[in-house]
Formats: C-alpha cells, sequence, structure tokens
C-alpha cells in the first residue's frame, strides 16, 4: 500500500494534476499525536444531538455536503455573517434552512478545551457527517482528516453550485460533475435523503402546478398527493410553506434503501428524488439496484461520501483552524 502511494505520487507530479488523488493530501491517523481523543469527542456530541431531537444526525449530515459544494471542503458553510461580511447562511439553499450550527458549536468547544487550536472545523463536519449516517443505521468508514478552515465563504457559489430541488436528471448530473463526482455518486449520494425533513416550499409546486401545468405532478402517488396537500395548502399566506415532510415517509430516522423503493412507489418528496427513477436510463436503473439490494446501497454510500469529503481541501498552510467555526480569526 506504501509503494502504491509513492507510485501515485509520481503519477502527480509528472502530469502536475492531482484532482484523482486528492486523498493523499489527507490523512486518516492526522490527530492521532496531536488529539487523539477527537473522533470520540465528535461522536459524543453526535449522539447527544440525536438524542435530543431525532431530526438532527439529518441536519448535520447535510451541512457537510453544503460546504464541499462551495468552495471544496472548507467550512465555509459555518461562518456567520457580520456587518462587513456576508457568509453563505442566506444564500437559497441555506436559508432558513441550514441547521445543527449548535451542535458544531458545542463540539468545536469540547474539542478546544481538550486540544486547543487544533481540530478544523471543516474536519468537525467530515466527522459528524459519517457518524450522522452511523447513528441512523448506516455504515461506517474511516474518516480522511487534515482539512483546514477557509478565511472565505461565497454566498453566490453557494447559490450556484449547490442543486435546487426542482432540478432534473441532466441539471442533477451536471452540478455534480461540475464538483468532481459522477452520475453514480449523483444517485448514490441522494440516498442521504433516507433521513430528514424538508418544507412544503421546497416541492409544493409538484402539488399544484407542476411544470406550470396548473397540474400536479403526474408521478406522484395518488394517496401520497393528498397527504401532502392536506400538509401543505395551496395558499402560502398561512406560512404553511415551512411546515415540514419526512423525506422518506416510511422510516423516517433510519438510514436504508427505503428512499429507493419510495421512488418506485412515486412516493419520493422532491421533483429532484423523483425524476431519478421517472427518467429512464442510467438513474432508473441505479434506482433499482438500491431498491433492490440494501448493502449494495449502504457500501456504494460510503465510497462517495469519501469522495465529496475530498474535494478540494485546504491542506498545508493554506487557511487556518478557526478558534470559532463561526468566524474567523482575524473576525471578518
Ligand atoms: C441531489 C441533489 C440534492 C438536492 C436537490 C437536495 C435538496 C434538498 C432539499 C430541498 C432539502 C429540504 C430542505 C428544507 O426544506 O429545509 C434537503 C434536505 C436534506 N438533504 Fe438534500 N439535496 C440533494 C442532495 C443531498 C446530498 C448529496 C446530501 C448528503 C449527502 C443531502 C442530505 C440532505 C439531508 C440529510 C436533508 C434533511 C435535512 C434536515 O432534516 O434538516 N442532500 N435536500
Ligand atoms: C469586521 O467587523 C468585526 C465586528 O463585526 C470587527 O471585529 C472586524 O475588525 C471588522 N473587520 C474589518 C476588516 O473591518
Ligand atoms: C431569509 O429568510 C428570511 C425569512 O426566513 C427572510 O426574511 C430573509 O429575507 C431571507 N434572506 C434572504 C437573503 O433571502
Ligand atoms: C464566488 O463564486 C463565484 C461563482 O462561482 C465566482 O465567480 C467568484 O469569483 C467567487 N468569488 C470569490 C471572491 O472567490
Ligand atoms: C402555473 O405556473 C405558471 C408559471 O410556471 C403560471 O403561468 C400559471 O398561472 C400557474 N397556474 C396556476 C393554476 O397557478
Amino acid at each position: 500500500m506504501k509503494s502504491l502511494s509513492g507510485i501515485c505520487l509520481i503519477c502527480c507530479m509528472l502530469l502536475s494534476s492531482c484532482n484523482l488523488f486528492h486523498a493523499n493530501k489527507l490523512e486518516h491517523n492526522f490527530y492521532e499525536k496531536t488529539c487523539p481523543n477527537a473522533e470520540s469527542i465528535v461522536l459524543e456530541g453526535v449522539k447527544k444531538a440525536q438524542q435530543q431531537e431525532a431530526r438532527l444526525p439529518a441536519s448535520l449530515l447535510r451541512l457537510h455536503f453544503h460546504d464541499c459544494f462551495v468552495q471544496g471542503c472548507d467550512a465555509s458553510v459555518l461562518l456567520d455573517d457580520t456587518s462587513n461580511f456576508t457568509g453563505e447562511k442566506t444564500s437559497g439553499p441555506n436559508n432558513g434552512s441550514a441547521r445543527g450550527f449548535e451542535v458544531i458549536d458545542q463540539i468545536k468547544s469540547e474539542l478546544e478545551r481538550t486540544c486547543s487550536g487544533v481540530v478544523s472545523c471543516a474536519d468537525i463536519l467530515a466527522i459528524i457527517a459519517r457518524d450522522a449516517v452511523v447513528l441512523s443505521g448506516g455504515k461506517a468508514w474511516k474518516v480522511w482528516l487534515g482539512r483546514r478552515d477557509s478565511l472565505t465563504a461565497n454566498k453566490t457559489a453557494s447559490n450556484q453550485f449547490i442543486p435546487t430541488p426542482t432540478s432534473d436528471v441532466t441539471t442533477l448530473i451536471a452540478k455534480f460533475k461540475a464538483v468532481g463526482l459522477s452520475a453514480k455518486d449523483m444517485v448514490t449520494l441522494s440516498g442521504a435523503h433516507t433521513i430528514g425533513q424538508a418544507r412544503c416550499t421546497t416541492f409544493s409546486q409538484r402539488l399544484y402546478n407542476q411544470s406550470g401545468t396548473g397540474k400536479p405532478d403526474p408521478a406522484i402517488n395518488k394517496d401520497f398527493l393528498q397527504s401532502l396537500q392536506q400538509l401543505c395548502p395551496q395558499a402560502a399566506a398561512t406560512g404553511s410553506s415551512n411546515f415540514l415532510a419526512p423525506l422518506d415517509l416510511r422510516t423516517p430516522t433510519h438510514f436504508d434503501n427505503q428512499y429507493y423503493l419510495n421512488l418506485q412507489a412515486g412516493k419520493g418528496l422532491l421533483n429532484s428524488d423523483e425524476v431519478l427513477y421517472t427518467t429512464t436510463g442510467f438513474t432508473n436503473q441505479h434506482v433499482g439496484k438500491y431498491a433492490d439490494d440494501q448493502e449494495e446501497f449502504l457500501n456504494s454510500f460510503r465510497k462517495s461520501m469519501i469522495k465529496m469529503g475530498n474535494i478540494n481541501p485546504l491542506t498545508g498552510k493554506k487557511g487556518e483552524i478557526r478558534n470559532n467555526c463561526r468566524f474567523t480569526n482575524s473576525g471578518l
């Protein structure tokens, strides 16, 4: 294994393009000497959060995704807006939606007490994402570590790179390709919607006026449609646009392959979910494969999560280790 990574390093130098080998810059035992309890401290924090609220593991998993798709996995998503700084928290995909930041604060301050100035917020997000999956019943993986934290955020990029729930398959594939992930990664990582919840506003158009037809999306199962219309009345003025529906109506807090079975039954919640099944070809075939084989899904999921976690990390002397995940150390 050592000699293999040596050869890869040489390939990288020759090709002067190490995109495929991002993982080489990260390490499995990065904090072994400097903060040996880092991962157990994070795990305890996620466990506590889950006991506090069953939805939190889902919210935390999503933060790692929203971090990695915007200038790489660098904790840019965690920076607060201030009077002279605009972060990503008010972007379309995040505003009124991204949550779990207090859990990160708690874990970070615990880590600062134990090993001050050592563990990055970007790594905390990556470890949390793994723990959120495992505590929900998914399979574990070893998290590559050594990411550093950004000095910046980019709201424009957050709006541009994070896919919207009304997307079709072509758009979804393109958005994943843009950050170096494949169509298969896209179908696999969408399986994260086996846990967590979504607001009416993210899927209401499917219930009343899909693609400007004045009619519901014909792909929705009739009973499912009725129950969603009851939850989300058409008049948005009632405030109902913030009501919540589970992304997986059958097992909303359990990390399993039920999401793909739902899609086959016309019970996917978001347009971006259901189209994976209704669009013939690659994505439909993969939905079938995962619906038939939970092991296959869970194994593929951890591979794709590792890939997502390796998107453009800051390493070496780039960036910094934030003292507080909400602010850069210079106080921006
Ligand atoms: C394929 C493109 C994707 C789209 C269009 C999408 C869109 C969305 C939307 C609209 C919501 C509901 C937000 C709200 O109403 O507040 C949501 C929730 C969620 N997403 Fe995605 N998502 C995608 C991929 C992913 C990926 C790759 C992951 C993680 C690996 C993920 C994890 C989650 C989780 C766990 C939730 C529930 C969060 C909670 O309950 O707080 N999603 N997503
Ligand atoms: C930005 O504002 C914060 C307080 O909100 C302040 O501490 C910091 O010095 C300011 N930075 C710049 C570059 O003006
Ligand atoms: C964010 O959402 C709040 C309501 O939840 C709204 O008042 C505010 O204008 C939104 N901000 C942006 C930048 O869209
Ligand atoms: C922010 O992202 C946009 C869109 O990707 C990009 O054009 C712009 O250069 C970025 N801004 C900074 C300061 O990096
Ligand atoms: C449906 O949406 C389209 C625009 O996408 C709009 O022109 C039309 O008036 C809407 N129809 C209804 C019944 O709301």
